[in-house]
């Protein structure tokens, strides 16, 4: 029988602090009630070089390859490993988080050899371990690393394993999902081939695009690739040709998606990258403090903790479900508990994008302040 199901939804207005989505700016939303054009209609082809332009930029690189993918993080991943690996090829992953697990995992089920360099949680892992692999395995097609790993708050330093890989035929694969519009990101600069982030966190643009670079060297060794892409849907090449001059027809693409991206972006440009990376430093470091001050330790290795995601471990009167659920019920503040084997002993606290405003330190340390006294 047919029927309407549901009434007329209004989902809160939260106060996004997990590990993503993060709040959307008010023209963001704007951007996406703009009318849906076809996929070939011109204007949405500028929107597309337009993005491209941007996403560059905020890429710090010349790649012609530059676009965005239509789905979330993941299919960056997915992107990155079913384009560049064939059965049998050997990849070397540096493991240290939930994240850089999963890419082992999507890296197994293209076929690959992987080669896990392992790290305790909460650790960066050390180039020097990570090379030491490379120069193990110098028939590595891929060395894969997160760069932000938002399952413990870690950062990852890529200058000196890319500048390894840059004078090898390794390609160097970044998983920037948490990095990308809220720390720098160089891919030229330290010789990443393949970056991928997502359009959710420090971009503040609603989940649903993954934005990802490939260099000339990745884009010849997929050229030279003896069988097919596995993948039709995520087929750089096939994707290259409509985002590229050549405006070949390879899916539906989605333009209200589009529309926010390009503001998103407009919006991060507007700021700054500098302004913008400034600002996560600054609140990151504020947000550190004021829950040190409450009795939560970080978690992530000094030196090496990311601004835009804080871990905690919580304290013994801290019930981490509880807490959280009061947090979200009574003063609309969201925050992130943990993933995997640190579920129910840390929280992750995010400040992405439009959430990382000082304000929102203040409600969360008084709704804290309040929830613990
Ligand atoms: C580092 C990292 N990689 C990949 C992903 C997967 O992205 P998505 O959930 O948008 O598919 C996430 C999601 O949080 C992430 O934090």
């Amino acid at each position: 029988m047919e029927r309407c199901v549901g009434g007329d939804m209004h989902p809160s207005y939260r106060i996004l602090m997990g590990p993503g989505p993060s709040n959307v700016h008010y023209r963001v939303y704007q951007a996406m009630s703009n009318p849906v054009i076809g996929y070939l209609d011109p204007q949405i082809l500028a929107c597309m070089d337009e993005i491209r332009e941007m996403l560059r930029n905020v890429f710090q690189t010349k790649n012609q390859a530059t676009l965005a993918i239509s789905a979330t993080g993941s299919s960056g991943m997915e992107t990155s490993y079913v384009n560049f690996v064939e059965p049998g090829d050997v990849v070397v992953i540096g493991v240290n988080g939930f994240f850089a697990d999963r890419m082992t995992q999507v890296a197994a089920r293209c076929g690959a050899n992987v080669i896990r360099v392992e790290e305790e949680w909460g650790k960066r892992i050390e180039p020097e371990k990570m090379i030491k692999a490379l120069k193990e395995h110098p028939e590595a097609r891929i060395c894969g690393l997160v760069h932000g790993e938002t399952s413990t708050g870690v950062r990852q330093p890529l200058e000196e394993i890319g500048a390894y890989c840059k004078r090898t035929d390794t390609l160097l694969v970044v998983d920037a999902v948490t990095t990308l519009g809220g720390y720098d990101v160089k891919v030229d600069e330290w010789g990443i081939d393949v970056c991928y982030g997502s359009s959710q966190k420090c971009l503040s643009v609603p989940p649903g695009l993954s934005p990802i670079t490939v260099s000339s060297k990745a884009m010849d060794v997929l050229r030279s690739r003896t069988t097919k892409v596995q993948s039709f849907y995520l087929d750089l090449i096939l994707l290259e040709k409509y985002w590229g001059e050549e405006r070949v027809y390879h899916h539906t693409a989605p333009v209200s998606m589009f529309y926010a991206m390009r503001e998103g972006l407009r919006i991060v440009f507007e700021e700054g990258l500098e302004a913008r990376f400034r600002r996560h430093e600054m609140l990151g470091d504020r947000l550190k403090m004021e829950l040190e001050g409450l009795g939560f330790k970080l978690f992530a290795q000094e030196g090496y903790r990311l601004s835009m995601l804080t871990s905690v471990v919580l304290p013994e009167r801290v019930d981490d479900a509880k807490i959280r659920s009061r947090l979200l019920n009574e003063y609309n503040i969201e925050v992130g508990g943990g993933l995997g084997w640190l579920k129910g002993k840390i929280w992750r606290v995010g400040l992405m994008g439009e959430a990382c405003r000082v304000r929102n330190i203040h409600c969360l340390m008084g709704a804290l302040g309040e929830i613990l006294s």
